[in-house]
């Protein structure tokens, strides 16, 4: 099988001594939208610029088409880049901002000329086509970079946190624009965000970074319905977590010992040994809220107030505040609760295989 991209062990530690990417193993197929996530400065633009060929890698390999790319410039790597300020010259117009790329690569005029008048009209820059690009808004000043990128035809497209600079409305809109664009094209994009709200709703798979290592590589539905790890689990903010000791692990469904009671889920990754410090991520996806006193007795649940009530069309946001204090938003179908339903207490009830136990991480 051959990769559009292929990351071999990829690590990078800077002439200063700090660690930057650590062990770092993935493959992309051709057309894959994937996205990188995780805390500030875990490595996510030190692997993008060590892919694009801006920073020289210091172990491991990179493969692109089966090819290994290590001694290969920037330019002549089949990627593109998309910096979080889009970088755009401030001197030239759209049009010429465009026709850079192709100026670099030398290509003719002719050609040129054809390339850069589909990309625009594609993205709907034609009437902007002679502003000076200071002139133009954060969604345009967008539109440009990515005419930018794609008008090389990159079989790969690198776009680092493009949409930073946006605001919230734009950024939704421009999301959606993004992701057709990415089908219609049909390239591979590697995509750095911050917000993984945007990573969930963009990508083929997520790659979760901590520390310089990707601690989790897999879809968006997994990540948040079996995270592998507790780092994971708590990164990804929809879920309940609940800090507890291992009891027992019985046919891959194990007990622990919470303040909130005794609680199972299945084990994903190492089963912590019985007595050691384990984390309960329960999605809260998979959470119904109830009257608590209706709720059944030998059920695992977790009892709470309710907080708050938010109408979203037909769903309904509950908030909940757990005896532990913790905070717990559960989503719902609106006609599941009448409009005067307050119960003294309400339970959050659960199956068992819905939720995850993890190893606590070790300090
Ligand atoms: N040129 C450099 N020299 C030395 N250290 C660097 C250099 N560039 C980055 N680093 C360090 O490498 C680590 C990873 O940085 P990187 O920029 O890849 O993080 P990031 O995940 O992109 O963070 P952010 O979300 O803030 O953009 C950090 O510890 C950072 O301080
Ligand atoms: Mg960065």
């Amino acid at each position: 099988m051959r990769y559009d991209l292929e990351l071999v062990k990829l690590g990078k530690t800077f002439p200063n001594g700090t660690p930057a990417v650590a062990e770092f193993d993935l493959q992309v197929q051709k057309g894959e939208f994937v996205s990188f996530v995780g805390p500030s400065g875990c490595g996510k633009t030190t692997t993008l610029r060590m892919i694009a060929g801006f920073e020289a890698v210091s172990i491991g390999d990179i493969l692109i088409q089966g090819r290994n790319v290590g001694d290969m410039p920037p330019e002549r790597r089949p990627t593109s880049t998309i910096f979080q300020n889009f970088a755009l010259f401030p001197h030239m117009t759209v049009r010429q901002n465009i026709e850079y790329g192709l100026r670099v690569k030398r290509l003719r005029g002719a050609e040129r000329s054809r390339r850069v008048a589909g990309i625009m009209e594609r993205l709907g820059l034609g009437p902007i086509a002679d502003e000076r690009t200071t002139a133009l808004s954060g969604g345009q000043r967008q539109r440009v970079a990515l005419a930018r990128g794609l008008v090389v035809e990159p079989d790969i497209l690198l776009l680092d946190e493009p949409l930073g600079a946006l605001d919230a409305n734009l950024r939704k809109s421009v999301q959606h624009e993004l992701k057709l664009l990415q089908r219609n094209v049909g390239i591979t994009f590697v995509f750095v965000t911050h917000a993984q709200s945007e990573a969930l709703t963009l990508s083929d798979r997520i790659v979760v970074m901590n520390r310089g290592r990707a601690e989790q590589v897999s879809t968006p539905h997994e990540l948040y319905t079996r995270p592998q790890s507790a780092f994971v689990a708590r990164f990804i903010g929809r879920n309940i977590i609940l800090d507890g000791r291992m009891l027992g692990c019985a046919d891959g469904i194990a007990t622990v010992e919470t303040p909130s009671g005794v609680l199972r889920g299945r084990v994903n990754g190492p089963t912590p040994s019985p007595g050691a410090p384990a984390v309960l991520s329960i999605p809260s996806e998979a959470v119904d809220v109830v009257d608590a006193a209706q709720a059944p007795i030998d059920a695992d649940r977790l009892v709470g107030r309710l907080a708050s009530r938010l109408l979203i069309g037909t769903a309904v946001q509950l908030g909940i505040t757990l005896g532990d204090g913790q905070e717990a938003t559960v989503e719902s179908h609106a006609s599941r609760y009448a409009p005067g339903w307050a119960p003294e207490s309400v339970a959050l009830v659960w199956d068992p295989a819905d939720a995850t136990v993890l190893a606590a991480p070790t300090p």
